[in-house]
């Protein structure tokens, strides 16, 4: 996965060395620029937590040493820029090595995270120009696409991002899905209980990606996002999550608010015996959560296994695409075998260039 990595970028994931400056200079009109560099392991990270906590509001101890953690890897990578004023660190952002399913295919996404300027330094452009260094940095590694939540839209439209989809977040009262509909007698396929659902962990990163992805291919799915294998293997290994894995499907899941709830972050079925059966495994906490929340879009089948209307979509998190390397994107996204088109396409990036 990591092959088709780093063919324009010739210096390298970031090192001990201090990268070289990406932008520096006076801009016309705007006052000094900041300077924009790759942070590297010699650099202080306690400031880019600071900068979060700033941005993004407290977290305990626990959740800053996970993020410490993060920035560690993101840093030893060259996937993590800062944006400097005399030295002082203003901002910074960083992207994840990320894959996105496009029509059923795997194209390599950057999926950028914590872009945070420092409150005193917002609204004269860093940020603008810190997303310019890193969708150049983007392209430079090779990502066709790259994709993020924002919490705001102006800053990253200028840089070329544009409103794409949404991850949708469903609520269905538990005791709903102890009563799923019992399977249609005319469709082939084993019993519910019968597809061999196990207990999964970090170790079985690699495999859950692989399930995920042939479940996706076979959907044809447009959108749905994963991380890299480390990444996946570190979000796994957390004591609060419960994972399942079954030859086509997989289930991640924890508590939220104590017990009162249930939170599904994954709930993939390749066939209609393995979406009952994980389910079934999210229904049997019905003695104790009233709620089960699901990350699941509209035409997720879980809709139609309950007896009643009773799942809603509560909540939509909009995400946004830029198309970083299109002649790649085309290339590598899956098209319906049946479609055949010859047209010339003239496409002009101001910011990336052709
Ligand atoms: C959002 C943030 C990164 C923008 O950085 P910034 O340096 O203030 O942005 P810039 O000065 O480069 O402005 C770029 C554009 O975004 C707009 N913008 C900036 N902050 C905005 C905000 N809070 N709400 C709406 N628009 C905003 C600017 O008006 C400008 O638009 P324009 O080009 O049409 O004039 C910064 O305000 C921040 O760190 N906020 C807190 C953390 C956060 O929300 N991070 C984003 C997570 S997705």
């Amino acid at each position: 996965m990591r092959s088709w990595r780093g063919s324009g970028d010739q210096s390298g994931p970031g090192g001990r060395r201090r990268g070289p400056a990406l932008v520096t200079g006076r801009q016309p009109g705007a006052g000094q620029r900041p300077e924009i560099r790759r942070l590297t392991q010699d650099d202080d990270l306690a400031p880019v937590l600071d900068l979060a906590r700033r941005s993004f509001g407290p977290f305990g101890a626990e959740a800053a040493a996970a993020r410490l953690a993060d920035t560690r890897e993101s840093v030893a990578d060259g996937r993590h820029l800062g944006a400097f004023d005399g030295g002082r660190l203003i901002a910074a952002a960083k992207y994840f090595d990320m894959v996105q399913w496009w029509h059923g295919r795997r194209l390599p996404m950057a999926g950028v995270a914590s872009v945070t300027v420092a409150p005193e330094a917002r609204g004269q452009g860093a940020g603008r120009a810190l997303m310019t260094a890193l969708a150049g940095q983007i392209a430079a590694r090779g990502y066709p696409l790259s994709a993020l939540y924002p919490a705001t839209a102006a800053v990253y439209r200028a840089v070329g991002y544009e409103l794409a989809g949404a991850q949708y977040q469903a609520s269905v009262p538990a005791r709903s899905l102890r009563s799923l509909l019992p399977p249609d007698v005319a469709a082939a396929g084993r019993p519910d209980g019968r597809v061999g659902l196990r207990r999964a962990g970090p170790a079985d990163a690699a495999e859950i990606s692989a399930v995920i992805g042939r479940v996706h291919e076979a959907a044809r799915d447009c959108g749905p996002a994963d991380f890299d294998l480390g990444t996946s293997a570190r979000l796994l290994d957390d004591e609060h999550l419960f994972c399942y894995l079954a030859p086509d499907g997989f289930l991640a899941y924890r508590w939220q608010g104590g017990n009162s709830e249930v939170l599904v972050y994954c709930a993939t079925a390749g066939s209609a015996a393995t979406a009952r059966a994980l389910w079934s495994v999210v229904a049997s906490h019905s003695s104790m959560a009233g709620t089960v929340r699901a990350f699941c879009g509209p035409a997720d089948p879980v809709s139609w296994l309950t007896r009643e209307p009773d799942v809603s979509l509560a909540r939509h998190e909009p995400w946004m695409l830029r198309v970083i390397d299109a002649r790649a994107a085309i290339a590598g996204r899956g098209f319906p075998p049946s479609a055949r088109a010859d047209m010339p396409v003239r496409l002009e990036d101001g910011l990336l260039g052709p």
